[in-house]
């Protein structure tokens, strides 16, 4: 059995710098906020739209001020500040084009509601010269700091496998904005598992891909079903399965990613989709091929993707405008990536698969 550490967190910035938040919904209620009070980072001001919902938020937690514009808080912000925007995709572009030039800021995930936003959004991030960063903060819950310490240490080899497999029921009532939506499984959801396997293993040459609805999430046409196969060429196997309409109970519930390697095999349990957003135990499994009489093993991790995850992406922009590292894992240059395979996917399903010949 190991007898070494395994990193599961990621190191807190030496000075963090203030937060300002643009959209106060219920991922920094549930997310963004709870992370940072575990972090010790400091939220100075916040705006949203909907004014009952921002004071709301006040109360809760303590924002010092509430602005009732984007103009208005901006005109308050500190030279170091890190806008924290986390509106639907299709709200990102207004509210870039208002922030200062040289900015660092933190958009939440989607880049946009397809791949031609996501280019608008990068070219005006570069224009503006933002040090921006998308909130792909799943590359970053302990459980995948833990797996990948292994991965980069070598413990599981070569990875030749790669799956994540989720049968769950998704509360999708909660996002009401996704119900118009033409693209929402992959888009909103499955794009969590593309940034993911993507930081593992880099990019695909093509995906295959088919997302599609089920009738009883009717308010939803944009899919809430999908299969993606990642394709690498021989090596690694790269699959993701998703079914939202799982609606059985909790026993057959699966949420799970695993990586399978020359040397041995991990595999990830995130129990936040079991009973999103309060989630059910994660668990965090290994096996060494050189000790498969030992069986799988299991690491306690500390933390989960809600809200530990998004630490990671705070910190790690806030490492980056603080000069104390040149790398930005999830920029806007990294996840337009993530996008380019999201916008595939959605092509993949237009064009079909291969006809079945089914005359003779
Ligand atoms: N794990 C994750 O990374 C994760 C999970 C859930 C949601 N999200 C993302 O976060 C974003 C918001 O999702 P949510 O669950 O908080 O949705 P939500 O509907 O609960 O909240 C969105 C909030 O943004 C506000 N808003 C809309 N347009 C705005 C604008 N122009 N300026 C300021 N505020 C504005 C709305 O009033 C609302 O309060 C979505 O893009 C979603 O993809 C990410």
């Amino acid at each position: 059995m190991m007898d070494i550490v395994i990193k599961q967190r990621v190191t807190r910035p030496k000075n963090p710098p203030p937060i300002m938040s643009i959209g106060l919904g219920g991922i920094v209620h549930d997310a963004h906020y709870p992370a940072y009070k575990i972090a010790g980072f400091d939220v100075i001001g916040g705006f949203d739209i909907d004014p009952s919902r921002a004071k709301m938020m006040q109360e809760k937690f303590s924002i010092p001020k509430i602005y009732s514009s984007i103009k208005e808080l901006v005109q308050d912000a500190p030279h170091d500040v890190v806008f924290d925007v986390a509106v639907p995709g299709d709200a990102i572009l207004d509210v870039l084009r208002q922030l200062p030039d040289g900015s660092a800021v933190l958009i939440q995930k989607p880049m946009g509601e397809n791949l031609t936003q996501a280019e608008v959004l990068l070219l005006l991030c570069r224009q503006k010269n933002f040090a921006a960063a998308v909130n792909f903060q799943l590359r970053f819950a302990p459980f995948i700091i833990a797996a990948r310490d292994m991965i980069d240490r070598g413990l599981i080899g070569n990875i030749y496998d790669i799956e994540a497999r989720i049968q769950v029921t998704t509360p999708w009532h909660l996002w009401k904005f996704l119900f118009p939506l033409p693209r929402v499984e992959i888009l909103y959801h499955s794009i969590h598992y593309v940034d993911l396997f993507r930081s593992f293993v880099g990019n695909p040459t093509r995906v295959y891909a088919k997302t599609i609805n089920h009738p009883a999430s009717s308010n939803i046409t944009g899919g809430t079903r999908s299969t993606i196969i990642l394709d690498y060429g021989d090596n690694p196997r790269v699959n993701i399965s998703t079914n939202h309409n799982h609606q059985y109970g909790t026993d057959k519930q699966e949420s799970y990613f695993k990586f399978e390697g020359s040397k041995g095999a991990i595999k990830v349990t995130a129990g936040l989709n079991m009973n999103y957003p309060d989630g059910l135990p994660d668990k965090f499994e290994y096996i060494l091929l050189d000790e498969l009489e030992a069986g799988w093993q299991t690491i306690d991790i500390n933390g989960s993707w809600f809200p530990e995850a998004f630490i990671g992406t705070m910190a790690s922009l806030m490492h980056y405008a603080n000069g104390e590292t040149t790398v930005l894992p999830t920029s806007v240059e990294d996840a337009i990536h993530t996008m380019a395979v999201v916008e595939a996917a959605y092509q993949s399903t237009q064009d079909g698969g291969t006809a079945i010949k089914s005359s003779w």
